[in-house]
């Protein structure tokens, strides 16, 4: 994770963000570590990034890389405005330990953002951020199944806005954010898919942390936490609405390190 120090809306990448409706410097402080008590308390280890000035989505380290083993894949950003982010987050991998991987000339990618491990099968969101040419050549690397997802709706355009796996066999979706195509591999390759409706979407449902069978997400998605609560995950929501006008929650505030749950890999 990394602290929210210079954190703020000072450009508009997505239709969440706008300018005329900054965070407020002091509540998303308090939102932000109050997630991280939490999966603290969950039992997870946090590593820290330093947060710089002039790069306030630095707290979104979902979208550092995609890491894979030992291996960081690190991200091409589309943005030009969020380009200053991977020098730093190479630096961390390395230090770190970690072997980083930097993607070809103009393949778009955004790390754990748009490519998330469901079994032994790399989910793929691409069009609207990642290039789909960028998850073939990143799967290829990794000799894994990719499939890819085409993303419709510039609401959700990452693929944790609207998929989230959280195990083998589990993951939450959106499906309008999904093209017809998507839908239908989606329902092919993952046995058992829960939908959020359009309300608690908007409530970044989908962008939730998993941790064994702990879910870590935002407040006001009481549908998705009953269903989830059905199938034996406890449900621990937290307030995220300062990162949401950034168009980010829970999940793209961290980068699990160390393998997902749902993920076949670790
Ligand atoms: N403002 C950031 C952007 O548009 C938010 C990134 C959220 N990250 C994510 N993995 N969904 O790039």
């Amino acid at each position: 994770m990394c602290p929210p120090d210079y954190y703020g809306i000072e450009y508009e990448i997505n239709p969440w963000m706008s300018r005329s409706q900054q965070s407020d410097p002091k509540f998303a402080c308090q939102q932000w570590e109050a997630l991280n008590q939490l999966l603290q308390s969950l039992g997870a280890h946090v590593e820290l990034m330093t947060p710089v000035k002039g790069l306030p989505d630095l707290v979104f380290t979902a979208n550092a890389g995609l890491i894979w083993k030992d291996v960081a894949f690190l991200s091409l950003f589309r943005h030009e405005a969020r380009q200053g982010e991977t020098p730093l987050d190479r630096d961390w991998f390395q230090k770190a330990g970690f072997e980083t991987i930097e993607m070809p000339d103009d393949c778009f990618f955004e790390g754990a953002g748009d490519a998330l491990f469901c079994g032994d099968t790399l989910f793929a969101g691409y069009l609207i951020r990642s290039d789909v040419r960028a998850m073939q050549w990143v799967a290829e690397k990794m000799n894994c199944r990719v499939i890819p997802l085409q993303l419709v709706d510039d609401f959700y355009y990452h693929l944790d806005t609207c998929f989230c796996p959280i195990s083998k066999t589990e993951a939450i979706y959106y499906p309008p954010a999904f093209d017809e195509y998507a839908q239908q591999a989606l329902k092919e390759h993952v046995p058992h898919l829960i939908p959020v409706v359009e309300n608690e979407a908007q409530r970044f449902a989908c962008n939730a942390v998993v941790l064994d069978q702990s879910v870590v997400l935002n407040t006001g998605c009481l549908q998705l936490e009953k269903d989830l609560n059905a199938r034996g995950y406890q449900t621990y929501s937290t307030p995220l609405d300062e990162f949401i006008k950034a168009g980010g929650s829970a999940k793209c505030l961290t980068l699990r390190l160390d393998g997902e749950r749902a993920a076949v890999w670790p």
